[in-house]
């Protein structure tokens, strides 16, 4: 029934917990068919009782009054003995599975993952960057496949939803609390993920991409992102324009230094209110998957840097609820208050957008090269997905929903 329901909507990508490549998926389909089966054969039994009572005892208007008795043992025993034993049957699998599928292992790949309103985070907590920190890539999770991977969850605001059926079940993201659990998958693939508790007003466009790759590739990607530096612009370039806008912001128009809630791993960047910035050249979603570019040219494209241009600018109007700043001078929502954004100009804001394109991990370590974007029958077409309001408008949109 969820692979019918869920493989309906998908205008981007199948999601779908009849994905069989993962343990999980198969271990939770072997458990469904018992309890479908058992729930066919009540079906048919109590409709079958149903009309053979409403046949046989049907008013006749020619007879006298039926026959009048009281209750009757062996009917009553039935009743409550067969229904104890389904639901004991069914209870001890559940309990079957989840002794199967819950225990995390020490040697487990360990991912942590952090939800906020409205991105994610994923860090890998045993690799600690050659730069200082923790490898962390924004809204694209890489993992191994083969083996189970354990995730450990936590919010750092409302709740969110962790889910990517593809790879396994889903878990709450809750502030303060943590919660550890295992994913996997056989084949090596791009895979959807949404956030799967109502979080507020882009709850809807706080996505992300699973991108499982083979141990080796996997291996690559790790160690490429260990050693990984922010590459240093030439002097006089966009990007070297951009690197200053984005340490230092523009005092003389009050615009904030994006790297005051952002990191870039070998810089001095190390903001944690935002989403890490350190692979973003290589990355091929923007706005925590509200746009995707899924060719190789992803950030060349006339679209891709239309939008990333508007995204910049003006967060909050083309991804609701963003808690970005703004950078036209238009009011945004600073901790609860308003705010009057500081001004870059166009060029500074493409100087920005150059800088944040040539983040890139080694060509090697790009885990999208090959990589197939499971169930996608429009990849190339779905950056349209999602338009780009006009950039005349001046107000902030409003961010319902409790936003800090
Ligand atoms: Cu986060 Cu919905």
């Amino acid at each position: 029934m969820g692979v019918t329901l869920l493989s309906g909507c998908g205008s981007q990508q199948l999601l779908s917990i009849g994905d069989l490549s993962s343990g999980y998926n198969r271990e939770v389909a072997f458990m469904s068919i018992f309890a479908i089966a058992l729930s066919i054969i009540i079906f048919v039994g109590v409709s079958y009782a149903l009309f053979f009572t409403v046949n046989k005892f049907r008013e006749d208007k020619h007879t006298a009054e039926p026959a009048q008795f009281h209750g009757n043992n062996r009917l009553e025993l039935i009743l409550v003995v067969v229904p104890v034993i389904i639901v004991m049957f069914l209870a001890v699998l559940t309990v079957r599975s989840m002794a199967i599928l819950n225990p995390v292992a020490e040697t487990s790949t360990k991912i942590d993952v952090l939800g906020r309103q409205f991105w994610w985070n994923f860090s890998y907590p045993e690799t600690k960057a050659d730069a200082g920190g923790t490898v962390t890539n924004g809204n694209e999770m890489i993992m191994p496949i083969k083996q189970d991977v354990a995730l450990t969850i936590t919010s750092g605001d409302v709740i969110h939803g962790f889910w990517a059926p593809n790879v396994g079940g889903q878990r709450a993201a809750m502030p303060a609390t943590l919660k550890t659990w295992n994913v996997d998958t056989d084949r090596a693939g791009v895979y959807q993920g949404n956030c799967s508790q109502l979080c507020g007003a882009s709850h809807a466009n706080m996505r992300y991409k699973v991108v499982a790759l083979d141990q080796e590739r996997y291996n690559t990607f790790l160690a490429a992102a260990k050693a990984y530096r922010a590459p240093e612009p030439a002097a006089d370039s966009p990007e070297a324009r951009g690197y200053a806008i984005f340490m230092q912001g523009k005092p003389a128009t009050g615009a904030l230094a994006c790297a005051a809630c952002h990191r870039v791993q070998g810089t001095p960047a190390a903001g944690a209110a935002g989403p890490d910035l350190s692979f973003f050249g290589t990355r091929r979603t923007l706005g925590a998957g509200m746009w995707e570019f899924m060719t190789e040219e992803h950030w060349e494209t006339p679209r891709a840097k239309e939008i990333l241009h508007a995204w910049i600018k003006h967060s909050p109007l083309v991804k609701p609820g963003s808690l970005m700043p703004t950078y036209d001078g238009s009011e945004y929502l600073a901790s609860g208050k308003k705010v009057k954004g500081g001004v870059l100009t166009d060029e500074e804001i493409d100087d920005v957008a150059a800088y944040l394109r040539g983040l890139k991990l080694p060509e090697e370590a790009n885990y999208w090269n090959d990589t197939p974007v499971y169930g996608s029958s429009d990849a190339a077409a779905s950056d349209t997905a999602a338009s780009v309001p006009a950039q005349t408008a001046k107000t902030t949109q409003p961010t319902p929903g409790g936003n800090q």
